[in-house]
């Protein structure tokens, strides 16, 4: 059985790594342009509780089991591969700068702790002594333990170097895709190819770089109600991310995205105006009106579609990967995807 995914990013390249796991074999991947997927952009978080928003519950739900998963897949990724992919499991710190952001952040405790996530609030001291260069200004916050990161620019170069095939055809009517089974997996692209309401939310992001880490946690911020979140590597690199726009298809940096992530990051960390700005870039998230994934058989076709996965992809990805293969190879999978099939949209 041939099975052909279109879209050779995260999304795309986690399902065919899972395909493989299960023993399918021919593969093709069709993309034109790797070099636009929105995992080079994205941080990395996997923040099931810091990026859980109210009324997401089913979408809490699923990215709760995706980060269960993701130690597992970390691993047999290495194991397939041979290549890591930075996962890293020292957890969250939330973080507020002023009286007000306090307030926001304790209403977020309030919210996490009713959904049964695992928080506990810090005082401003007690985040420095986790956190010795934050900010003597930073008033408190809470510590997430199970909100964890990866590198995704690992996790691609690890998946890009499967025995998969990998075809530049644009795919841009499904009729033309001659495999057995096909995988629509190309994010914001999935739109036109699929009809369904996926529109692009722009994110701009920084990479800064120093010779050592500042801090070992993620930090996610709030300051002056200005928000950011803070990605160490263990190489030194900090990314600084993400502005949120709803600007279509454009991906410029702007010299407003670009403050509004460094004056956060300086007042939280003022170490970090001392790095060098390494890298300054925008990617496009594949946002839904619901912001949860559509995860599925495409209602009239045959194709299975795995697209929309907004801001977390990253996270969703191994959750992603075990339901679609198991969709493609044994026609169910036992992954409550209910809520997210396509035809709420259609
Ligand atoms: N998950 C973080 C972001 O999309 O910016």
């Amino acid at each position: 059985m041939s099975i052909g995914i279109v879209g050779g990013g995260v999304i795309g390249l986690s399902i065919a790594f899972e395909l493989l796991e299960r023993g399918a074999q021919d593969i093709t991947v069709y993309d034109p342009d790797p070099s636009r997927s929105a995992g080079l952009v994205a941080a990395g978080m996997l923040a099931p509780t810091a990026e859980a928003v109210f009324g997401e519950e089913a979408l809490q739900a699923l990215m709760l089991e995706s980060v269960r998963r993701w130690p597992g897949f970390a691993g047999r990724v290495r194991a397939r591969t041979g290549l890591p992919v930075g996962h890293r499991t020292e957890g969250t710190l939330l973080v507020a700068l002023t009286v007000d952001d306090q307030a926001e952040i304790d209403r977020l405790i309030g919210y996490y702790r009713r959904a049964g996530a695992d928080i506990e609030p810090l005082t401003g001291r007690q985040l420095r002594e986790r956190e010795p260069l934050l900010s003597p200004r930073v008033r408190g916050g809470a510590f997430a333990p199970g909100d964890h990161q990866a590198d995704p620019r690992l996790l691609l170069r690890a998946l890009r170097s499967l025995p998969l095939r990998f075809e530049s055809t644009a795919i841009d009517d499904l009729s033309t895709v001659r495999d057995d089974v096909i995988i629509v997996a190309n994010g914001v692209g999935a739109a036109g190819l699929t009809g369904l309401p996926i529109r692009p939310v722009k994110g701009q992001v920084l990479r800064l770089r120093g010779a050592e880490p500042l801090v070992r946690h993620v930090i996610r911020g709030v300051a002056g109600g200005r928000h950011v979140y803070l990605v160490p590597r263990a190489d030194g690199e900090l990314v600084v991310g993400a502005t949120e726009e709803e600007r279509g298809a454009d991906t410029s940096v702007t010299a407003g995205g670009v403050l509004d992530l460094l004056r956060p990051a300086a007042d939280l960390l003022p170490g970090a105006t001392e790095l060098v700005l390494a890298e300054t870039l925008a990617g496009l998230r594949p946002g839904t009106p619901d912001n949860a994934p559509v995860l599925g058989p495409l209602p009239g076709t045959r194709a299975l579609v795995a697209a929309g996965h907004y801001r977390h992809g990253v996270l969703l990805a191994p959750v992603t990967a075990a339901a679609i293969a198991g969709l493609a190879l044994d026609g169910s999978t036992d992954i409550d995807i209910g809520a997210f099939a396509a035809g709420r949209f259609t």
